[in-house]
């Protein structure tokens, strides 16, 4: 029903003006209380197999809503009720800032593909805080993804990260730390391993003061980008693990635009979709080789069936998150992947996502 009526409307909108439009119907849908629970029932695992443990949380799918689509958490009740079994909302920067001039969102539907200038656009620290503070529910674990602002200077990054652990280390069940979006100038030479090493050290050791204030201590993950040198990539895995940190996320989108067919891949952004699926399946499974599984791994790129979530969990990944599958596959998409995920792991003999993950590597 999406892919035959309500995609073709949305996509003679503006890509951008689609996205608003969507988030404001699941964002005033999940200020409606009553729906969510019975949808929800339809829509989440069926299968115990598809459920996890992990940093002390129980995940009840490992299928999550990637960053960058609810920057503000303005709908996280409607993400739970199609089916997610976490929702990383963000990125969000200490201050409220406006992004990149529009346009600045494109869509590539003969490459299954969206290209992206977003630029941190978001409403800041205090208002994400206001907004997961008045949950009245958190069925499933909340991620916060955090960012410097534009006008900091990466000297003053760590500032800016600290600041937002601070304010947002009482209503976050995990942080990742985003070093990897093409979108800030200058943001992804953070992700270099002694800079990276550093900026790690201090947010878990903030997390950890923070604890005594909150007795929370949400993990911590660190996201990066598909496009580093394999021998800076070792290297910054390496550092990331020896800061402390919790799990990995790979990958944000790419520079690359190998590959494609649409007149819009000239458009400056990074790329998302399909065409990032193998490069970032391939990462996690470098990931998994170069970590030996000591820490989770969340696998994000291209994901749209439930053979493609299965690759990326064979190769490494316990949690596996999407976003452009959703514009193309419309919000049926979870529970269809959570029906094709047990039908795979049936065939396959295992008794749980955990026994799956890194398979392929064994
Ligand atoms: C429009 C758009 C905005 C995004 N914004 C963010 C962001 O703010 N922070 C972030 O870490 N990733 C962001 N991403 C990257 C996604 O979280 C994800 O890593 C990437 O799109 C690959 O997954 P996909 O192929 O399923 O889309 C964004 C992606 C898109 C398409």
């Amino acid at each position: 029903m999406y892919r035959r009526l309500l995609r073709p409307a949305l996509f003679r909108l503006d890509a951008e003006d689609a996205h608003h439009l969507t988030l404001r119907g699941l964002g005033a849908a999940s200020r409606v209380p009553g729906w969510a629970a019975p949808l929800r029932a339809l829509t989440a695992p069926p299968d115990p197999r598809l459920t996890q443990t992990l940093w002390g949380h129980a995940y009840p799918s490992p299928l999550g809503l990637a960053a960058g689509l609810d920057k503000n958490g303005e709908a996280v009740p409607a993400f739970w009720a199609l089916g997610f079994g976490f929702v990383e909302v963000g990125t969000v920067t200490p201050l409220a800032q406006p992004g990149n001039e529009r346009p600045r969102l494109f869509r590539l539907p003969p490459d299954g593909a969206l290209v992206n200038r977003m630029g941190f656009n978001n409403a800041g620290a205090d208002a994400l805080h206001a907004r997961l503070a008045a949950l009245r529910r958190r069925p499933v674990p909340v991620w916060v993804n955090i960012g410097k602002n534009k006008a900091t200077p990466n000297e003053e990054a760590t500032d800016d990260y600290l600041r937002l652990v601070r304010a947002l280390g009482d209503v976050a069940d995990a942080f990742v730390v985003n070093v990897s979006s093409p979108n800030t100038p200058g943001l992804r030479a953070l992700q270099a391993a002694e800079d990276l090493a550093a900026l790690v050290r201090a947010v878990v050791a903030e997390v950890e003061a923070g604890r005594v204030r909150t007795l929370r201590r949400p993990p911590v993950l660190v996201k990066l980008a598909p496009d580093l040198h394999p021998a800076d990539f070792g290297a910054s895995v390496g550092a990331v693990l020896e800061a402390g940190a919790h799990g990995l996320i790979l990958s944000n989108t790419t520079l690359s635009r190998e590959g494609l067919t649409h007149g819009h891949r000239g458009e400056a952004g990074g790329l998302s979709g399909r065409p990032l699926r193998g490069r970032s399946t391939a990462l996690v499974r470098e990931a998994y080789r170069l970590t030996g599984g000591r820490v989770p791994l969340v696998g994000v790129g291209g994901v749209f069936t439930a053979e493609d979530a299965y690759a990326k969990i064979r190769a490494g990944a316990s949690l596996v998150e999407v976003y452009t599958a959703l514009v193309y596959e419309g919000p049926g998409l979870p529970a269809r992947l959570h029906r094709g995920l047990s039908r795979l792991l049936e065939r396959d003999g295992f008794a749980s996502v955990t026994e799956a993950v890194g398979a392929d590597a064994r």
